[in-house]
Parts: structure tokens; sequence; C-alpha cells
């Protein structure tokens, strides 16, 4: 299964365009719109239930659906736009709510994550206004899949200098999903 993470926020999103270009490459895929979801930054209540829920083995409880989901993934397109140096806070949510010690990573006995996703390659898709530092976003999702989610490989999709005066960016755009 291929899972299409979209944490594009307007309705005539530009990163939803380029990982739709992205997608049709690939396989039929399952999109998870994050916006439409319920999904909640984990408070006290939440955390006490997830540790429960884990320590348990319950991991068919609907409150890890999403852990489940992202670890049985063969492959993972990620799109959110470049926000304040890295992306929306709902795609923090959603990780905060995936990074499910047992489902998704373990810790080895030396304390380092090893991964236990099946996917083999994760592609994180953006734009930008200006130019694109990817520290703060794709670094941050390069490392969790490859240090922590054993996803061996990542991969950048981007389109950057989009709202700067002058520029073209239905042009842009375009060259992104010509270049795939
Ligand atoms: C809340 C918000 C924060 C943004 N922050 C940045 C930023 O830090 N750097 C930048 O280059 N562009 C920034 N932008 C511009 C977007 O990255 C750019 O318009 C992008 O193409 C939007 O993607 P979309 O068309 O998929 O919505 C921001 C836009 C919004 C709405």
């Amino acid at each position: 299964m291929i899972l299409y993470v979209n944490c594009c926020v307007r309705s005539d999103s530009r990163t939803d365009r380029i990982a739709r270009a992205v997608l049709s490459k690939m396989d039929e895929y399952t999109e998870l719109f994050l916006s439409a979801e319920d999904i909640r930054p984990l408070d006290e209540k939440l955390l006490a239930k997830r540790d429960e829920l884990l320590s348990a083995g319950h991991f068919d409880d609907p409150m890890l659906r999403f852990a489940v989901q992202f670890a049985e993934a063969d492959k993972i397109v990620i799109a959110a736009p470049f926000w304040d140096g890295s992306f929306p806070s709902l795609l923090k949510v959603y990780i905060e709510n995936i990074y499910a010690v047992g489902i998704v990573t373990r810790y080895g006995a030396d304390g380092i994550p090893q991964g236990l996703c099946r996917a083999d390659e994760l592609v994180y898709v953006t734009t930008a206004g200006g130019k694109y530092i990817p520290d703060f976003s794709y670094g941050y999702i390069k490392a969790l899949a490859e240090n922590c989610f054993g996803i061996g490989k990542t991969r950048l999709v981007k389109a950057e200098m989009l709202d700067i005066v002058g520029s073209a960016p239905e042009q842009l755009v375009a060259e992104a999903v010509a270049s795939l």
C-alpha cells in the first residue's frame, strides 16, 4: 500500500499538485488528508491511554490506527508546504501520533532506535514562497525516517521561490513536475 500523507492546507495547494504528479508515477494509493482527520496533540490523558495500549499490545485500538497504517505502508509520500522555516504544525501532531514505540520503532539495548516500518522509500514534497531551507522540515523527516523508522531511502521533491515578485509560479511548478 502506498500512503499519501497530505498536509496541504490550501484548497489550491501547489504542493499537493506536485505530490499527485509524484503519486501518478507510482501505484494506487491511500490518501490521509490530515486536515480532515481527528488528530490531536498528545495531552496527559491521551499519553496515559497510549502507554496503556502499547504495554498491553493492543495495536488494533483506533487510537493507534495512524501508527499501524504508517508502519505497514510500502511507500510513503508526505506533502507539506514550507511554513515558518518548517511545515504546518498539523504534521508535527501527526508525527507525535504515529511515533509509537513498538509499532514504528523500538529501542535497542544501546538506546538507539531500530525502525519497524515496512516502507522502502519516503518522498517528501514541498513548495516554498522563497528559498527552501530543508533543516527543520525535510531534514527532520529524513532523520526520523532513516534513523528511527528504518526507511532506507528518502527523497525530496520541491519547487521554491513561488511567491517572489517577478517569479513565474506556474512555470516553476511545471518544471518540478517535469523533473520527476
Ligand atoms: C503560514 C505560512 C507560512 C509561510 N512561511 C514561509 C517561510 O517560512 N518561508 C517561505 O519561503 N515561504 C513561506 N510561506 C509561503 C509558502 O511556502 C508558499 O506559498 C507555498 O508554496 C505554499 O504551498 P501551497 O501552495 O501548497 O499552499 C508561508 C506561507 C504561509 C501561509
